[in-house]
């Protein structure tokens, strides 16, 4: 019942969640609430501006309730551990949604929980709600995901939006290209995983190179993980996307985002018909309402 990693999906249960996205917009559409006397809580233990906003919004077009802990005049600040809270908030709540910085907290919620937890990201871990509008997006633009040429560009160490990305792209069959900054590649452990299990075609390059590539997907340089953060600074600052980058790409290119971006993506690259990142933000709302009524019916039974 809980979500903690993408890889506790199978790509039945991936499509499953697809074909109930593709539900909950007819709903978003026609104002069809199908749950009632639900509580959502969220807690988030970083910052979030999309994906603890559109938890919020799911639950409410859904007709659940949302609670929301703050972090910051909330008790952990008198230093209760997350155990605890999450005991307490597990007593209220019929479901939990959390984000914290430190990687397993979400699976140690799941552990510490009756209730069925989501989790909103786990320090450079997992986010794989995230993974599922990524997957959304790519299939709603492009109609299909195996076989598209896919490069995931940026921090990818730190990013846990590319590690959930990587394996969700894998399953689907997609070609990957990895393009990082020095220093910020991915962990070979990550990329092995996803060769082994689903035989995926993984390249890297240090530079990018778009010419036939269907889905460009950039995240930010996650300062936040980094022990010296003038390090972050630098590197943030040299690594961007250029308009010249964009001369001889496919007319049907798109470039995706997590959100939010800093330095990575010049501001005149939202108005090119190659941006879709805002149309992804906004998969966020159906696909975390199918999310949220997938497991509320399922601990229902
Ligand atoms: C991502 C995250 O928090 O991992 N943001 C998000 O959920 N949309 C990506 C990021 O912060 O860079």
């Amino acid at each position: 019942m809980d979500l903690i990693s993408i890889r506790d999906l199978t790509k039945e249960d991936v499509e499953a969640y697809f074909k109930k996205t593709a539900e909950m917009e007819k709903n978003l559409a026609s104002g069809k609430k199908p749950v009632s006397n639900i509580v959502v809580a969220n807690l988030f233990f970083e910052p979030s501006t999309r994906t603890s906003l559109s938890f919020q919004t799911a639950a409410k077009r859904l007709g659940a309730d949302s609670v929301v802990y703050n972090a910051s005049t909330g008790s952990t600040q008198k230093g209760e551990t997350l155990k605890d809270t999450i005991r307490i908030i597990d007593g209220y709540a019929d479901l939990i949604v959390i984000r914290h910085p430190l990687e397993g907290s979400a699976r140690l919620a799941a552990d510490v929980a009756v209730h069925p937890v989501i989790n909103a990201g786990d320090g450079g871990n997992q986010h794989p709600t995230q993974t599922l509008i990524d997957l959304y997006t790519i299939l709603k633009c492009k109609g299909k995901i195996d076989g598209l040429a896919v490069q995931l560009v940026g921090d990818l160490k730190h990013a846990r939006a590319m590690r959930s990305l990587l394996y969700g792209l894998a399953m689907f069959g997609a070609d990957v290209t990895l393009v990082a900054p020095k220093g910020l590649e991915m962990e070979k452990s990550v990329i092995d995983e996803v060769r082994e299990r689903f035989g995926a075609k993984v390249s890297e390059r240090s530079s990018l190179d778009l010419k036939s590539c269907d889905v460009l997907y950039v995240c930010r340089v996650q300062k936040e993980r980094f022990s010296d953060p003038y390090e972050a600074e630098k590197v943030q600052k040299e690594f961007s996307l250029h308009e010249e980058d964009l001369k001889d790409v496919k007319k049907d290119l798109i470039i995706l985002h997590p959100l939010p971006k800093i330095d990575e993506i010049p501001e005149s690259v939202d108005r090119s018909p190659h941006a879709k990142y805002f149309e992804q933000a906004k998969y966020g709302v159906p696909v975390r309402m199918a999310i949220l009524y997938s497991i509320i019916k399922e601990a229902q039974k």
